[in-house]
């Protein structure tokens, strides 16, 4: 990884270190992701619910999607599989969820507790083929520092 993707991997390992609470986590690490490319048009959490996910907090158009099967969308693919799943050409994928009708790449990367799927991040771009493996290395360190946190704060661990 890049000088400039770790940046913003040790920007966010140092902020999520001061926050205490989930909402307020996923919607930093959203925000910080957010800012690393004007390319990033939809900058999300999904997170599961039971068996399903429901969108969490993010920076783009308002969705639709608000809750998202597991057997349905790119969301659900990565859920399901339990590994990114990164799209050159939404509009050739017929499990594409379109968000927005501008979107033409969207990237999933799965919060992986062990074997367990608790959420992901998900990005949408309006250019194709707009995630690289860099991008994709940089994202899945995030989803770890991440999902490190929100273990901690659902088992009471507030430091
Ligand atoms: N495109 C996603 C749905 C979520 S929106 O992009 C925000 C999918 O295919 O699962």
């Amino acid at each position: 990884m890049g000088k400039i993707r770790k940046n913003l991997v040790d920007r966010i390992t140092d902020k999520v270190k001061t926050i205490n609470n989930e909402l307020e986590l996923l919607q930093v690490a959203a925000e910080m992701i957010d800012t690393f490319s004007e390319g990033f048009n939809w900058t999300g959490f999904y997170m599961m619910v039971g068996d399903h996910l429901e969108v969490g907090p993010y920076i783009g158009p308002r969705t639709d999607h608000v809750r998202i099967e597991l057997s349905d969308g790119i969301c659900g693919a990565a859920a399901s599989q339990k590994k990114t799943v990164n799209i050159d050409d939404v509009r050739s994928d017929p499990r594409f969820l379109a968000c927005s009708v501008s979107t033409r790449s969207e990237i999933v990367v799965p919060l992986m507790d062990g074997d367990e799927c608790l959420g992901e991040i998900d990005i949408d771009s309006n250019q194709p083929a707009y995630f690289t493996q860099d991008d994709r290395e940089m994202l899945e360190a995030i989803a770890g520092i991440v999902t490190t946190r929100l273990i901690q704060l659902r088992s009471g661990v507030n430091q």
